[in-house]
């Protein structure tokens, strides 16, 4: 990850995959053409880079020139093209070949075909190495496309975010989530995970989001995955995966701006622990730490004992199905702790203690992250 000027930016393309499209398009091109000798002109500042590497790979005699034309301001195509440099020689029944870094809206391109218009050439070819069709609104013909792209910000391999970045010899995409802070919250039943919940979910303004809650606002608003979920509850099967996923999703989509999320009843398996990984990536973000409650058994049987006694939960009132329950999850969060243990995500807290006593535990490892 890279910080330019305020925003954040995640690898792209590699250098290695640039090069490899460079040399395709001027071999293209070079087929094309034949024996003759094309001009080709770079669109400035943009196509240094480009036109650098591209005529050194071009096969056969070529001219080389450039305009200079600007159109970005920050992260934003503006129709508004200024022509700081034009075109300084005689072009009369010349091919010429345009070398664009990236074509986006077309605006550039726009203004290309009216310098154009008049010249008299014998035929204009377009050659750009990154083309974003999602935000192409023009009709004229793209010749050569190097890489097809999303439209996302990028910059490097000549492109810029306000001056900076132009000198990367790969490229990034600019992060739609900037930064967040994303934890996992694991403890056995009786650890106080929801007390340190609501702690963590103040101090450090994360949103949390517990499974349990999300099926039961699903179901109770009749949402369409809620209904779906209810479906195999109702036949007592286990909602799949996807279905969870999907409604992490949607919370997480409903907080796009959060700071950061604490998942608590979620995953409790690979796959899903997997499914949450995918999905946070697709948001440019990442889960950073499994936060574990570590509580002795004999300590977690004696408080889920005590709170029996007032809650009247009856899972709580007996030993032997107490006793289950944190069997039960140690073997579920085994597997987890590897999973999370591999990426060196994963923190044990003690959580024998007074709240406060645990609260500065769990707070001293979230600190690090
Ligand atoms: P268009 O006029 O919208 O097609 O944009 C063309 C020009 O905008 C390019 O030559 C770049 O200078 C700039 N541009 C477009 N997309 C990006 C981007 O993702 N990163 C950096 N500059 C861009
Ligand atoms: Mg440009």
């Amino acid at each position: 990850m890279i910080k330019l000027h305020d925003l954040y930016f995640k690898p792209f393309i590699s250098a290695k995959e640039i090069d490899i499209a460079v040399q395709k398009m001027a071999d293209d091109i070079a087929a094309d053409l034949g024996d003759e000798v094309p001009v080709f002109i770079g669109i400035l500042n943009g196509s240094f880079m480009l036109v650098s590497d591209f005529v050194k790979k071009y096969p056969k005699a070529c001219e080389v020139t450039f305009i200079k034309l600007a159109s970005y301001e920050g992260v934003k195509s503006t129709e508004d093209i200024q022509r700081l440099i034009g075109l300084t020689q005689d072009l009369t029944d010349r091919t010429v070949v345009i070398l664009e870094d990236i074509i986006d809206s077309g605006n550039t391109l726009e203004e290309v075909h009216r310098i154009f218009e008049n010249e008299n050439v014998k035929q204009l070819l377009i050659a750009t190495l990154f083309y974003k069709p999602e935000a192409y609104s023009k009709d004229f013909k793209l010749h050569y496309i190097g890489k097809e792209i999303s439209d996302k910000f990028i910059v490097g391999y000549g492109l810029d975010y306000d001056g900076l970045g132009r000198d990367l010899p790969d490229v990034y995409q600019l992060k739609t989530t900037q930064h967040m802070t994303n934890i996992v919250l694991f403890g056995p039943p009786g650890a106080g995970k929801g007390t340190q919940a609501n702690f963590l979910k103040e101090k450090y303004d994360l949103i949390h989001i517990s499974t349990g809650d999300v099926f039961r606002y699903n179901i109770k608003n009749k949402t369409a995955l809620g209904m779906l979920a209810k479906s195999f509850i109702d036949k007592g099967e286990l909602v799949p995966d996807q279905v969870t996923i999907d409604m992490l999703n949607k919370e997480v989509e409903k907080n796009a701006d959060a700071n950061g999320f604490i998942f608590d009843g979620f995953p409790r398996t690979n796959a899903q622990a997997k499914a949450l990984d995918e999905l946070m990536d697709n948001k440019d973000s990442q889960i950073d730490a499994m936060v574990a409650l570590e509580v002795d058994d004999e300590v977690l049987v004696k408080r889920l004992l005590e709170r029996g006694k007032t809650s009247g939960r009856p899972d709580d009132a007996d030993e032997s199905i107490i006793r289950n329950r944190i069997k039960e999850y140690y073997n579920k969060t085994a597997i987890l702790k590897d999973y999370y243990s591999a990426q060196n995500k994963y923190f044990g807290a003690d959580g024998v203690g007074s709240i406060e006593e645990i609260t500065v535990r769990l707070s001293t490892v979230i600190d690090k992250l």
